[in-house]
C-alpha cells in the first residue's frame, strides 16, 4: 500500500502537524468528529455481498454493534451480504473485516475509548483496548462508505482515534414536554454515530414528574399527567444506551424546580399547598423544605430505589434557579437559618446539597450539579456543571472541582451551528495551568423541552449537535467552519439511517400548515426564515405547556441551510468578484425567487388560516428580495445609489426584521452586504 501522506512519528514532527494532516485528510474522508489522527493511502477495499465482519471475542455488545453497521452498510449500498451476522466462530481466513479488543469496557467516565482501524484493498482492521473503543472505530467505519461507478467501497487508510475530553455529553428534558421511549432511543443511536457518550435524563420537573416510583407511587401518578417512563423502560433505555457506550445520568432537579414532585407530597413542600402541576414555562416558588427531616428520609428511600435503576456513578441532583421565595416567607426554616449560622439562602442550599451528597453516597454516587454560586463545603468530588457562563467553568476548576461545560451549549436556544462549533471548553490560547485543564471533563448539549416535542425534537438537536460532538472529541486545532458545515450537512444526512426525523418532519409539517401535498411555495419561505431567540419567545406570548408545536416557527429551522447558502454566495461576491457573472446569477436566481413567492403564497394563506401569522412576513421577504434585486442592478451597470435611497432601504430592512409568528428573516443581514457593496460600484 503507497501511502499518499506519511507520518514520520519523531521529535521532529510537532503534534500540531499530524492534526493538521488529520484535518486535511478528513476533509476528503467526510469524517465527524475528525479523528485524532489519520493516513490517506491510495486504493480501496470494495465492498461486496461476500463481506464478512469477524470478532476476537466473544462480547455481546461489540457483536450487537457489528450488527448495527453491517445492517446500516447493507441498507444504504442495497447489498444483500451473505454473512449478514458478525462471525465469532475464528474461521478467520473468511473474514474481511476483523475486530479485536482486549476487554470489556466498563461504562465509566474514565474508559478507553480508543481506538485504530486500518484499511486496504485486502480488508479492515479495527482494533480497541475496549469494546467501547471499538465501537466508537465502528462509528468511523459508517461514516466511511464511499461509491463510484463501480459500486460502493471504504477508502484505504490508517486512523488511530481518541477523544480530547471524556464527557460528551446531551441533556434531554422530558419534563417541559414527554419525550416517548422511541424518541430517546433514536437519538442515542445518533449520539453514538457521532461518539457522544453521556445522556443527562432531566427527569423532574415542575411540568412533570416522568418516572415511576414504586416506593412513593404518588409522584408519577400525580405528578405526570400520565406521562411517564416505567421501570421497565428505563432499564430498557439504560441497556439500549450501555449497548451503544453511553452512560445515562439521570437528573432530579432539587430543591427548586420541584413542582412536580410536590403535587403527591405537598408536606414536603416550604408552604402549604395544594400544589398542580404547572402549565407555564419560567422559575416557580415550589420548593423542597430543608429544614424538614423528612424530606431527607423521603429523597433517601427514593434515591435508593432510584439507584437500582441508574448504574451509573453520577447522579445529577439539579440546584439551578431556586427563587428563595417560599424558605424567606416561612418563619420556622428563618428560624432554623438563625439557629444554624446559615446567613442566606445560599448557605441553606448549600446545607442541603450537603446532606444530598451523604444520601448519595451510601448509594455509591457522585454529585453533579448546576449549582455553581458557591460550593464552599460540597466537597471535592461534587461536579459543577456550568450554564450560565464560562467564568463559573473556571473558576469553579481552579478551586478544585471537575467540571463540564454547558454554557454555549444550550441548543434549545436555537442559535448558530457555527457559534456551538468555535465553543471550546479550553480555548487554543488557554492560560490555563495544566491541572485546571484536566478537572474540565468535557460538556454537555442541552435541549431543554419547552418549545419541542417528540414530532420535532431531533430537528432541534440535530445537525448541530454533531458540531459539538466534534468539539469535544476532536483536537482543538480542527475548527475550520466551512469545512465543518460542509461535513455536517453529509453527517446530517447519514443520521437518518437511525430514524431521526430531523428531515423528513419538515416536509410533513409543512403539508399539514398548508393543507395540501404542494408544499413549494410555503417551502421557498420557510426555508429562509428561523425561530426567534428561544426566550424572546416569551415577548410575544404567555407560553403555555400546552401550545400546539406544530406551527411555522416550528417547521422552521434553526440556522437554515438555505439562508446560510445564500449568505456564502453574497459574500464570496463581495470578498472575490463583484463581476462574478455565475455568483450574481446564482443570487438574483434566489431574489427573484422569494420576491415572486409572496403572491402564491397569499392564495395558500387564505385557505390554511394557521398560516396567517406570518403573511405579513411573506410580503417583507418579497419587498427584502427586490431592494437585493435593486442592489444588483447598480452593481451591474456600476453606478453607485444616492446615499439617501441606501438610507431608505435599510430602515426597510430594518422594519422587516420585526419577528412575526415567532418566527424571522434569516437572510435581511445578506442583502443589507448586498446594499453595502453597492457604495464600491
Ligand atoms: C438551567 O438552564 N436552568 C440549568
Amino acid at each position: 500500500m503507497k501511502l499518499k501522506k506519511i507520518l514520520i512519528v519523531g521529535l521532529s514532527i510537532l503534534l500540531i502537524n499530524k492534526i493538521t494532516v488529520a484535518q486535511n485528510n478528513s476533509a476528503e474522508l467526510n469524517l465527524m468528529p475528525v479523528p485524532y489522527e489519520v493516513e490517506l493511502a491510495d486504493g480501496q477495499f470494495r465492498l461486496d455481498n461476500t463481506f464478512c465482519v469477524g470478532i476476537n471475542n466473544n462480547d455481546e455488545r461489540i457483536f450487537k454493534a457489528a450488527l448495527r453497521m453491517i445492517n446500516i452498510l447493507s441498507g444504504r449500498t442495497g447489498i444483500c451480504m451473505e454473512r449478514q451476522f458478525p462471525d465469532t466462530t475464528k474461521v478467520y481466513k473468511t473474514w474481511q473485516m476483523v475486530i479485536s479488543i482486549n476487554r470489556k469496557g466498563n461504562l465509566n467516565a474514565d474508559e478507553d475509548e480508543s481506538y485504530s482501524l486500518d484499511v486496504d484493498e485486502n480488508g479492515i482492521s479495527l482494533k480497541a483496548e475496549t469494546n467501547i473503543g471499538a465501537i466508537r472505530g465502528l462509528a468511523t467505519l459508517t461514516q466511511l462508505i464511499r461509491a463510484d461507478e463501480n459500486g460502493y467501497y471504504i477508502p484505504a487508510v490508517k486512523i488511530k482515534d481518541e477523544p480530547r475530553f471524556k464527557w460528551r455529553g446531551l441533556l434531554v428534558d422530558v419534563c417541559r414536554h414527554f419525550i416517548p421511549v422511541d424518541v430517546i432511543k433514536r437519538n442515542l443511536d445518533a449520539m453514538a454515530a457521532v461518539k457522544m457518550n453521556v445522556l443527562h435524563w432531566h427527569l423532574t420537573e415542575d411540568q412533570g414528574f416522568r418516572i415511576e416510583s414504586k416506593t412513593f407511587p404518588k409522584l408519577h401518578q400525580l405528578g405526570s399527567d400520565g406521562l411517564y417512563y416505567t421501570h421497565e423502560e428505563i432499564k430498557d433505555i439504560v441497556a439500549y444506551a450501555a449497548d451503544r457506550g453511553i452512560r445515562v445520568m439521570p437528573e432530579f432537579d432539587l430543591p427548586g424546580h420541584a413542582t412536580g414532585w410536590l403535587v403527591g407530597y405537598p408536606e414536603l413542600a416550604s408552604a402549604p399547598g395544594p400544589y398542580s402541576i404547572e402549565r407555564n414555562w419560567g422559575i416557580f416558588s415550589p420548593t423542597f423544605d430543608p429544614t424538614n427531616e423528612e424530606t431527607y428520609k423521603f429523597l433517601d428511600a427514593f434515591f435508593k430505589e432510584m439507584s437500582e435503576l441508574f448504574p451509573d456513578k453520577y447522579w445529577h441532583i439539579g440546584g439551578d434557579e431556586n427563587n428563595g421565595k417560599q424558605w424567606n416567607a416561612n418563619q420556622q426554616i428563618q428560624d432554623f437559618m438563625k439557629k444554624n449560622n446559615l446567613p442566606d439562602n445560599h448557605a441553606l442550599q448549600n446545607y442541603f446539597n450537603i446532606r444530598l451528597g451523604k444520601i448519595l453516597a451510601k448509594y455509591n454516587k457522585t454529585m453533579v450539579g448546576w449549582y455553581t454560586d458557591k460550593q464552599p463545603d460540597l466537597g471535592k468530588d461534587y461536579v459543577v456543571q456550568s450554564w450560565k457562563g464560562r467564568s463559573s467553568l473556571y473558576e469553579s476548576a481552579k478551586n478544585g472541582y471537575r467540571c463540564l461545560l454547558s454554557h454555549g451549549f444550550y441548543i434549545d436556544l436555537v442559535q448558530s451551528r457555527e457559534y456551538h462549533y468555535m465553543n471550546d471548553p479550553i480555548p487554543q490560547d488557554t492560560i490555563l495551568s495544566d491541572e485546571v485543564r484536566d478537572r474540565i471533563l468535557g460538556g454537555e448539549a442541552t435541549m431543554w423541552a419547552e418549545y419541542v416535542g417528540a414530532e420535532t425534537i431531533d430537528s432541534r438537536i440535530w445537525p448541530r449537535t454533531a458540531a459539538i460532538a466534534e468539539r469535544l472529541w476532536s483536537p482543538g486545532s480542527v475548527n475550520n467552519v466551512d469545512d465543518m458545515f460542509r461535513r455536517l450537512d453529509i453527517v446530517s444526512m447519514q443520521l437518518e439511517d437511525y430514524g431521526l426525523t430531523h428531515i423528513k418532519n419538515y416536509d410533513m409539517m409543512l403539508r399539514r400548515l398548508a393543507n395540501s401535498y404542494d408544499i413549494t411555495v410555503l417551502k421557498n419561505f420557510v426555508d429562509v426564515i428561523q425561530p426567534i431567540f428561544t426566550y424572546d419567545r416569551k415577548k410575544y406570548r404567555r407560553p403555555k405547556s400546552f401550545h400546539p408545536l406544530t406551527k411555522v416557527a416550528d417547521a422552521a429551522r434553526p440556522d437554515p441551510r438555505v439562508a446560510r447558502e445564500f449568505d456564502q454566495r453574497v459574500s464570496s461576491l463581495s470578498v472575490k468578484d463583484v463581476n462574478n457573472e455565475e455568483i450574481i446569477s446564482s443570487v438574483t436566481k434566489m431574489l427573484d425567487l422569494w420576491k415572486n413567492n409572496h403572491a402564491q403564497l397569499q392564495k395558500l394563506i387564505k385557505e390554511s388560516p394557521v398560516l396567517n401569522e406570518i403573511e405579513t412576513l411573506s410580503k417583507d421577504l418579497s419587498v427584502c428580495a427586490d431592494i437585493g434585486l435593486q442592489a444588483i442592478d447598480y452593481m451591474k451597470k456600476k453606478l453607485q445609489p444616492e446615499q439617501s435611497w441606501i438610507d431608505a432601504q435599510m430602515e426597510i430592512l430594518k422594519k422587516a426584521e420585526t419577528p412575526r409568528g415567532e418566527t424571522e428573516l434569516a437572510i435581511t443581514k445578506s442583502i443589507k452586504k448586498l446594499i453595502e457593496m453597492t457604495k464600491k460600484s
